[in-house]
């Protein structure tokens, strides 16, 4: 048995499509359903896949309670779990930016010695890459809706995703600085790594899918 966990939101259609195309055939669709576990098969290898979201994907994986899941390089990033990332699965690209009202972002990102205050779900990020240029920042943490912060005297500036910039250019701020290209990454528990011959197999199937679909 694989015990598998899928990420609900944006990355669950390209997920599904990305494990499809590798051979997992799930007994109903998750989409639309209110279920948190389906059974499987991959080959004839049962399968049980957690749909869950995106930033539990991690925590599953890593406390073994999922043998391998899918999650982006930010939450990776920001969270640092003991996983492995045996394939960048080049779904759910996008990237993390410092953006800012327009009037701030026309004086230039803080020089070296000066504070800001950041509003971001990611703190550890945030904080790091100011941090790397001398800047101390203050870190408001917030758990979405991020670009309303700048409007509402939360922060001037925001650290969040950017996929199209609509959100951005919806409320008026613009990008200063790239702090990392995201794509989505297949993760692995490292102890069902050694243990489970299965795993391995279904990671090389994940692998040789995505080359054929980027071929
Ligand atoms: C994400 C992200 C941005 C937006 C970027 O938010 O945090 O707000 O999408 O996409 P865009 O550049 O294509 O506009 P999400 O919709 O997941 O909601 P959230 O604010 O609750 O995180």
């Amino acid at each position: 048995m694989l015990r598998l966990a899928i990420p609900k939101g944006r990355l669950l259609a390209p997920s599904l499509q990305v494990l499809a195309q590798a051979g997992l055939v799930l007994a109903e669709d998750p989409q639309g359903s209110r279920k948190l576990s389906f059974a499987g098969t991959w080959h004839e290898v049962p399968v049980q896949a957690f749909v869950i979201r995106a930033q539990d994907v991690p925590v599953f994986v890593e406390r073994g309670a999922a043998d391998l899941g899918i999650a982006g390089r930010d939450l990776l990033a920001e969270g640092r779990p003991r996983v492995f990332e045996p394939v960048d699965l080049g779904i759910g690209r996008c990237r993390l930016v410092v953006a800012a009202p327009e009037k701030i972002a026309q004086r230039g990102l803080p020089a070296p010695g000066a504070r800001v205050r950041v509003a971001t779900k990611y703190t550890n990020l945030a904080r790091a890459w100011f941090a790397a240029r001398g800047v101390e920042a203050e870190v408001v943490k917030l758990y979405g809706s991020v670009e309303l912060a700048p409007a509402v005297g939360l922060a001037e500036r925001i650290v969040d995703l950017v996929e199209t910039g609509g959100t951005l250019r919806a409320n008026g701020l613009i990008e200063e600085a790239t702090i990392l290209e995201v794509s989505s990454r297949l993760i692995v528990n490292p102890a069902a790594w050694r243990t489970k011959e299965a795993l391995v197999r279904l990671v090389f199937a994940v692998q040789r899918a995505c080359k054929e679909e980027h071929a």
